[in-house]
Order: C-alpha cells, then sequence, then structure tokens
C-alpha cells in the first residue's frame, strides 16, 4: 500500500519485539503515523490486539479510509491525541506485552507544505501536529522573549550561535510579524550567508522550534517511566529516536529502571547503511529496547519449576 511513508528500521523493531517469551496479546503503538509498524506486527502475530496513538488527525483518516478491516474486526482501535495524555488517563489494570514509539513527523506530514515543517515549500508558520493544539510555531517566534528563543535554538538545535539570527527575528517582528515557514528560512539563510548548497541553515532552527511546539521532549520524558509500569511481566518496549535528546531521555529512563527490566540492547542499534541509502529520513535514526522482568514465580510454581530442571 502507497501510504507516503517508509517505516524506519522494521527488520531490527521486528527482531527486537520477536524476543518476546510466549504470545504477545496486546501492543500500544503511541505513534501511529501511517501504521507501517503497526500493522506489520499485527499481521505477524495472529493473537495482537492493537490501541493506535497519534496526536494527528490526518493519521486517523488515513487508518480509516486504509485499515477499516483491523478497526471492524476489534484488532485495531485509534486514540487521538498525545501519547502522554494517553498515558495519564490509563487505568492501572492495563497492561501491554508490546509498547512502541516512533518519535517525530511522518513523511507525509514534512511533505505536506500546509502543515509548515518543512523550509523547502512555503507554507503557514505552523508546526502543530494536532488542530486541537493551541501553539504553532508563529506564536513563538512572534511572541517569545529573546533570551528564550537563544535557549531554544541552542539547547534542542544544537545551534552553537544563534544570536544574529534571534536578533534579526526580534527586530524584524517589531514591523511585521512572521506568518509563513519561507519569511524564516529567508531571513536565516540571509543572516547565516548560505550560499545554496550543501547543509540548509534552516533545518536546525525548524527542528528546535517543531520540538518545542509539540512539547516532544516533555511528552517522552513524563510517559517512559508510565509506560515502563504499563508493561506486563516480559513485556517489551521499543523507542525509536531521531534526536539526541529523545535517545539521551529514553537511555537515561531505561537505567533508572533497571530494578524492574533490562536493557535489551546496551549499545544502541542504528541502521544499516542499505537502509540509509534507501531512505535518507532513517540517518539519524536509534533504537533502544526495555525488557520488563518476568513475574516472580509463587512458591508453589518454583517448587515445581525447581523439580522439573
Ligand atoms: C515517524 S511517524 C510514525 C510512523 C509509523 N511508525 C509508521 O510506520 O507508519 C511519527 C508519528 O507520531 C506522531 N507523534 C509524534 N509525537 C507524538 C506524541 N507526543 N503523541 C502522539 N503522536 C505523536 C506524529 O504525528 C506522527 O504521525
Amino acid at each position: 500500500m502507497e501510504s507516503g511513508h517508509i517505516s524506519v528500521m522494521m527488520n531490527e523493531v521486528l527482531e527486537l519485539f520477536g524476543q518476546f517469551n510466549g504470545e504477545p496479546q496486546t501492543l500500544l503503538d503511541g505513534t501511529f503515523g501511517r501504521g507501517g509498524h503497526c500493522t506489520t506486527l499485527l499481521q505477524k502475530y495472529p493473537s495482537l490486539k492493537a490501541i493506535g496513538v497519534d496526536r494527528d488527525e490526518a493519521a486517523l483518516e488515513f487508518a480509516n479510509t486504509h485499515y477499516g478491516d483491523l478497526l471492524n474486526s476489534g484488532r485495531l482501535t485509534m486514540f487521538q491525541g498525545s501519547y502522554r495524555a494517553f498515558a495519564q488517563q490509563l487505568n492501572p489494570e492495563q497492561k501491554f506485552d508490546f509498547i512502541f514509539l516512533d518519535l517525530g513527523v511522518s513523511s507525509p506530514q514534512l511533505d505536506d507544505e500546509s502543515r509548515g515543517f518543512s523550509f523547502y515549500g512555503e507554507g503557514p508558520l505552523d508546526m502543530r501536529m494536532g488542530k486541537k493544539q493551541i501553539t504553532t510555531a508563529a506564536d513563538v517566534i512572534n511572541t517569545w522573549p529573546e533570551e528564550q528563543l537563544i535557549e531554544i535554538f541552542k539547547n534542542f538545535g544544537d545551534i552553537h550561535s544563534p544570536f544574529r539570527v534571534v536578533r534579526a527575528i526580534v527586530h524584524d517582528r517589531k514591523e511585521k510579524l512572521y506568518t509563513t515557514t519561507q519569511q524564516l528560512a529567508g531571513l536565516i539563510e540571509r543572516v547565516e550567508s548560505w550560499k545554496k548548497k550543501g547543509f540548509h541553515p534552516a533545518t536546525q532552527y525548524f527542528m528546535a522550534l517543531r520540538l518545542v511546539v509539540n512539547t516532544e521532549l516533555e511528552d517522552l520524558q513524563e510517559s517512559l517511566p508510565v509506560f515502563i509500569e504499563a508493561l506486563n511481566p516480559n513485556g517489551i518496549l521499543l523507542v525509536l529516536t531521531f534526536h539526541s535528546l529523545e535517545d539521551r531521555i529514553t537511555k537515561n529512563i531505561f537505567k533508572d529502571n533497571l530494578d524492574v527490566g533490562q536493557r535489551m540492547n546496551k549499545k544502541v542499534i542504528i541502521p544499516t547503511d542499505a537502509e540509509i541509502e534507501k531512505n535518507s529520513r532513517s540517518r539519524s535514526a536509534k533504537l533502544r529496547g526495555f525488557l520488563k522482568t518476568p513475574a516472580p514465580l509463587h512458591r508453589r510454581d518454583k517448587y515445581r519449576s525447581e523439580s522439573h530442571s
């Protein structure tokens, strides 16, 4: 099926989930997108039922149009909203064998100029993943104080010296508010004297704005401990990140929870050269897995398993 999105590190994701001991029954996919990973897992495991979460209304429309059979049979249920909102309303009894996060934006979101994620096309300076969210990228650029803009570009965009760009934004917005992606990209090109070749200087600025508009790091930081808690014994949580700060948060939270499970890979898993060649958007991907500890054996079960060994 043509979905406009190539699922990243599919083989590696299947390999890690494949280490599950038994027949998995429940999957929570917190970043459903076009459902590539989720539906591949549903196909592989006939016993599996999934909840697909996405902030983007377009992801739910896509599921309605393309996965009617799965929705009608009850094997797939969709939830519109952030996975953090989903985590907050989770009933403590609700547990999962598989939990999966594939962070960031999908290719259809990036490629749709009207969403404002890309500096290549002309679109509103929006960048909200879901229409119900209030703050847009234009709100951040037009209203946030100079020091705060410097801080987000340094911390989230990893831009060593964003001062001249931010000064120019703060100066220009007094005369005319920023409303389009090209207005902002054009300013960055001018200030950074870009020669129209090589790495576009707006890349990191746009990345930082997207992370802030969608509270992506906060969502991850708050939800991962809840998701670890929501794993069944032997359950597996996989997180696919595209930003060094997301990877650091994941690594640290996995480390902080070693009393209830173990890291499946101590060294982060990255895509093969062949995958990067086929899909350049996979180049910054990093995959980590967490395996929840098996349920403690009851004394009688323990006795039985020892006497049979
Ligand atoms: C990289 S795509 C997922 C692609 C999917 N795994 C596939 O194979 O089709 C990420 C998706 O997660 C959604 N998303 C990102 N952050 C989210 C969050 N905090 N809560 C809910 N959805 C989120 C985006 O809207 C996007 O559709």
